[in-house]
């Protein structure tokens, strides 16, 4: 029996309380929802973001070509270019199985390109099957670096294209793209269309980026001769802006490079389109995710902190600050109205975190008493750093705070409960990733039911998001996820749907209600319980999982074959010397039985045997 009163009031729920989290894992970003087309244009990737790389990936060479770091380089920040011999050519594989094409669209060709007596370039577009649009000749003039373009009109359509640029003489090239005319909303440097939709239909009320682990990972350092131009360094907005030649590409936590071409301000203009509040999530000179350590160099927290306030001028200044000034020249002389920032993702060390935390909020509240600085709780929905976070939190007055939380669709049925306790008075709660173990109906039924939880508590629960938001089905890190795809395709999870039905349906109050007679959430459950591993460049050796009584559940100590463990990502595992390497893999093994409906401890053990950076 369900009893309703529809004149009694319960929680306000806020038009911002559902959103999305867009974190550049699973190539969410290049390759992905950033539309170009061509993988690694500027010739910058480096065994540092992923072993297999080098300055060719994704290039092949006909004739004779080299990547040249030198002092003719296009610019400081874009250090390496293409030497192309009189003529030789390249050729670029794109991502998945190629570069997507289709018949009657527009794409526009761009290179800037050097040569002392000049030359005339060939671009060309093909697949298996011959050409897939009229060849272009673009003439470049003798002397220094300049930007050409060309646009072809596919005359049919394809999955597995090939670009290809030859020269006639001698030439240097760099930034070699090819972008879809027909981005999300026509813009330039802009959003696969098709991935972008499928946000926009959200509605979502929030775009919390650029991560998750990607923030708070990596060195700290600038890009500069001074710090040895640091490649696997955290995700800094700074390097996101202006001209896209100009970004210097990084090393991406999740082990692969990142373009920077989606940025800051794609980033902001992305949530603007979608009638989404942004919410930039920045790191706090704590490095978590594994890596865990506090970087203590008070100048460097210094200029964290400016850089923090020259994000919030950078997006609402006006056009007469220094930063608000370079949003206008990037064609947005109007603000993106930043009400809400985060600081630190996921922190492990909340004592640590927390000291930083505070010069950030001081130096921000100082300028900006407005914006609302949110917090976070570590990595975990429970235990002791996630009491001593909340503690800290709660002790200074702190705004909001971010929790996070994947947890077995049980879970998520048996904790609708879980805010119905929370202090009235204390900082209010931002659920900026969570997720079932699953993208099946019942991971999307269970979610469904954890999130009228949250709305009954959205005088607590003030904004959430699932996560990850995309996959490319090619190069997993992570799963479960909201939206998957390839080069030329996009599908739904189920919990997309949830998603969809909550965020497009948000109510303006709750209406309370009390029910009797409800059945037993816990259903059967049936399978097995996964495990996963997505570090990239440790190496890992004896992988044991315990009942909590010690018995061994799941073991293994890669003496030498694939096993129990299934390749789940792209790239490719290794085992070497008796050690998992490198690549995504996951071992399942049923450690629950049919029709169990009780909970089970499982320990994890795993022997790290080499130091890694991520
Ligand atoms: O959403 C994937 C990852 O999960 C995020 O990067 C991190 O914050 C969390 O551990």
């Amino acid at each position: 029996t369900l009893t309703v009163d529809p004149a009694a009031k319960g929680a306000k729920i806020d038009d911002t309380m559902y959103g999305v989290f867009f974190e550049d894992i699973n190539r969410a970003a290049d390759g992905g929802l950033y539309a170009e087309l061509v993988q690694n244009r500027s010739f910058e990737y480096s065994t540092v973001d992923n072993r297999s790389y080098t300055p060719l990936t994704s290039w092949t060479v006909s004739g004779s070509a080299n990547v040249v770091n030198d002092a003719g380089r296009l610019n400081d920040r874009n250090r390496n270019y293409l030497s192309l011999d009189a003529g030789s050519a390249v050729t670029n594989a794109g991502y998945n199985t190629g570069v997507h094409v289709e018949q009657g669209k527009t794409y526009d060709f761009s290179v800037w390109a050097r040569a002392e007596s000049g030359t005339t370039l060939t671009v060309s577009l093909q697949d298996a099957d011959g050409t897939l649009a009229t060849a272009r000749r673009v003439a470049v003039r003798a002397g220094g670096w300049a930007k050409y373009r060309a646009a072809f009109t596919a005359t049919r359509t394809g999955g597995d294209g090939r670009l290809t640029v030859g020269s006639s003489s001698a030439a240097a090239l760099d930034m070699v793209s090819l972008f879809p005319r027909d981005t999300y909303r026509g813009e330039s440097n802009g959003l696969r269309k098709d991935l972008a939709e499928k946000v926009a239909a959200l509605r979502p009320g929030f775009v919390r980026f650029p991560g998750g682990c990607l923030v708070n990972t990596g060195s700290m350092q600038d890009y500069s001769e001074a710090s040895g131009w640091q490649r696997a360094r955290s995700y800094q907005w700074k390097d996101t802006i202006g001209p896209v030649e100009e970004r210097a590409t990084n090393s991406n936590f999740w082990g692969y490079n990142q373009s920077y071409g989606l940025g800051y301000y794609e980033y902001f203009r992305f949530a603007e389109d979608v009638g989404a509040m942004p919410l930039p999530v920045v790191p706090a000179l704590v490095t978590g995710c594994g890596q865990n350590k506090a970087v203590v160099d008070d100048a460097l927290l210094k200029r964290h902190i400016q850089d923090t306030l020259d994000l919030i001028e950078f997006a609402n200044g006006p056009v007469t600050s220094a930063w608000g000034r370079k949003r206008a020249l990037m064609g947005h002389p109007k603000p993106f109205h930043l009400t809400h920032l985060e600081v630190g993702n996921e922190e492990n060390l909340p004592e640590e975190f927390f000291a930083r935390f505070t010069e950030f909020r001081a130096a921000i509240a100082a300028k900006y008493p407005d914006v609302t600085v949110i917090s976070n709780s570590g990595p975990d929905d429970s235990g002791t750093t996630f009491d001593t976070a909340w503690r800290l939190n709660r002790d200074a007055g702190v705004d909001m705070v971010d929790e996070h939380y994947y947890n077995s669709p049980q879970w998520f049925l048996q904790n609708n409960d879980r805010y119905d306790s929370y202090d009235r008075s204390g900082p209010k709660v931002f659920l900026g990733e969570y997720a079932s173990w699953g993208n099946a109906f019942k991971n999307g039924l269970a979610e469904a039911a954890f999130m009228t939880g949250l709305e009954r508590n959205a005088d607590v629960v003030k904004l959430a998001s699932y996560a990850p938001l995309f996959a490319n089905e090619d190069y997993v890190q992570w799963s479960p996820d909201l939206v998957w795809f390839n080069n030329h395709a996009s599908w739904n999870s189920a919990n997309y749907e949830v998603q969809k039905l909550f965020m497009t349906n948000v109510g303006d109050r709750v209406v309370p209600s009390t029910a009797t007679g409800t059945p037993s959430v816990q259903g059967p459950i049936s399978g097995a319980v996964g495990l996963s591993t997505w570090a990239t460049t440790a190496a890992y050796d004896d992988v044991k999982v315990t009942d909590a009584d010690g018995a061994t559940l799941l073991s293994d100590d890669f003496s030498g074959d694939a096993g129990q463990w299934t390749h789940t990502g792209g790239g490719s595992w290794t085992l070497q010397d008796g050690q998992y390497v490198q690549g995504d893999v996951a071992a399942e093994n049923t450690m629950v039985s049919a029709g169990d409906t009780g909970w089970h401890d499982y320990d994890l053990h795993v022997k790290a045997t080499k130091k890694s950076g991520k």
